[in-house]
């Protein structure tokens, strides 16, 4: 399947399909020089697939994980696209996850004021949610995510045949984010959840994810009001990652616990609750909540004491409310 995204300048488009990656230079540009920046973690054969298929393709490769979304190993991409002679009209590639994605993408916006980016994620979370939307960042000072630029890629690959690689526990975080498109704007996508056979439907589950952010992205490029409901189960969500490590609790986890205490209606938790139940996520944070709130309060989206929340009261309508940080106190406590 292949769909356009719209950006204030123009359009790209995302490809998800099995065995594109085979297929990725004939999307970029056979004769394009690209330069492809990827993590430890992705699988050689999924980086070799991809490098055979142009001439003369730089490579770098930084340390798996969060811990290398930085400044250092942003400023060691440049370096290396600088030593490799990549030019203003070369492309830089980002295959991995959400990390490689966000630390190549403002790589591809800084270096020589902008080059074109092309996003080929290889995890459920950047399939499904983190490989549109422009979003490009390190984690700086602390905190996740607080550097970076808003630079849209020229395209976007996600194969789902590279999802075979994946850990579960990675596969299972991902599509946290899946139920988080499903309870914003998509019953459907919120229904695959709550049949036994929904592993069988991943192409579905990330193609009708993909659209929710395309609908909400294009209708709010650079987050100033209904981007925001991206944002369900983040509040908390981020808290949780900042407190436990993102290594003992990864996003999508995080994620999920955050979703539950932001639902109201005790029907939508049960139904939430056995969905977690059967892709293994949980859905209660034991954390010390004095210190979940500290750490709302410190998050840049927490200005004068009082956060913009995304409730839902039914599956598939999502909605902002301004709330006093202190109303979140009740929510961590039940
Ligand atoms: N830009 C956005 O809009 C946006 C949205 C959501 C999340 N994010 C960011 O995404 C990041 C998390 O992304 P993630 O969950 O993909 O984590 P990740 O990029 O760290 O990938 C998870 C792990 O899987 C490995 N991996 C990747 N592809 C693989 C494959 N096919 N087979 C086997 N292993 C593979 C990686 O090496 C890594 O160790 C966070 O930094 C978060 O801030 C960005
Ligand atoms: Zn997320």
């Amino acid at each position: 399947m292949e769909f356009e995204v719209r950006t204030g300048r123009g359009s790209y488009p995302v490809y998800v399909e099995r065995g594109a990656l085979k297929k990725a230079a004939d999307i970029i540009g056979k004769a394009r020089k690209v330069f492809i920046v990827t993590d430890s973690g992705v699988p050689e054969k999924w980086v070799d697939m991809l490098k055979v298929q142009f001439r003369d393709a730089g490579l770098f490769v930084f340390p798996q994980g969060e811990a290398s979304k930085n400044i250092q190993t942003w400023s060691a991409i440049l370096s290396a696209m600088l030593g490799a002679g990549v030019t203003r009209s070369d492309t830089l590639v980002a295959l991995g996850g959400g990390v490689a994605g966000d630390i190549g993408g403002f790589a591809a916006a800084s270096y020589m004021r902008g080059i074109r980016f092309v996003n080929v994620p290889t995890t459920v979370l950047s399939q499904i949610d983190s490989g549109i939307g422009g979003k490009t960042a390190v984690d700086f000072g602390g905190v996740k995510n607080s550097v970076g630029a808003f630079w849209q890629p020229a395209a976007v690959i996600a194969d789902p045949d590279v999802l075979s690689t994946l850990p579960r526990r990675q596969f299972s975080s991902g599509l946290a984010e899946a139920v988080k498109a499903g309870i914003i704007r998509d019953p459907q996508l919120f229904a695959i959840f709550e049949k036994d056979d929904f592993a069988d439907h991943i192409e579905e589950i990330i193609r009708r994810s993909l659209l929710v952010k395309k609908a909400i992205v294009e209708e709010d490029e650079l987050e100033a009001g209904s981007r925001k409901l991206l944002n369900f189960g983040h509040t908390l969500g981020h808290a949780y990652e900042s407190l436990l490590g993102p290594d003992a609790c990864l996003h999508g986890e995080c994620v999920a616990m955050g979703m539950m205490a932001m639902l109201d209606s005790p029907e939508l938790k049960a139904r939430l609750a056995k969905i977690l139940e059967r892709l293994g996520l949980p859905a209660k944070c034991d954390a010390d909540p004095e210190k979940v709130l500290d750490l709302v309060r410190k998050d840049k989206k927490a200005g004068r004491g009082r956060i913009t929340a995304v409730l839902a009261d039914a599956i598939g309508k999502a909605y902002l409310k301004d709330i006093k940080i202190e109303e979140l106190r009740g929510r961590l406590a039940r």
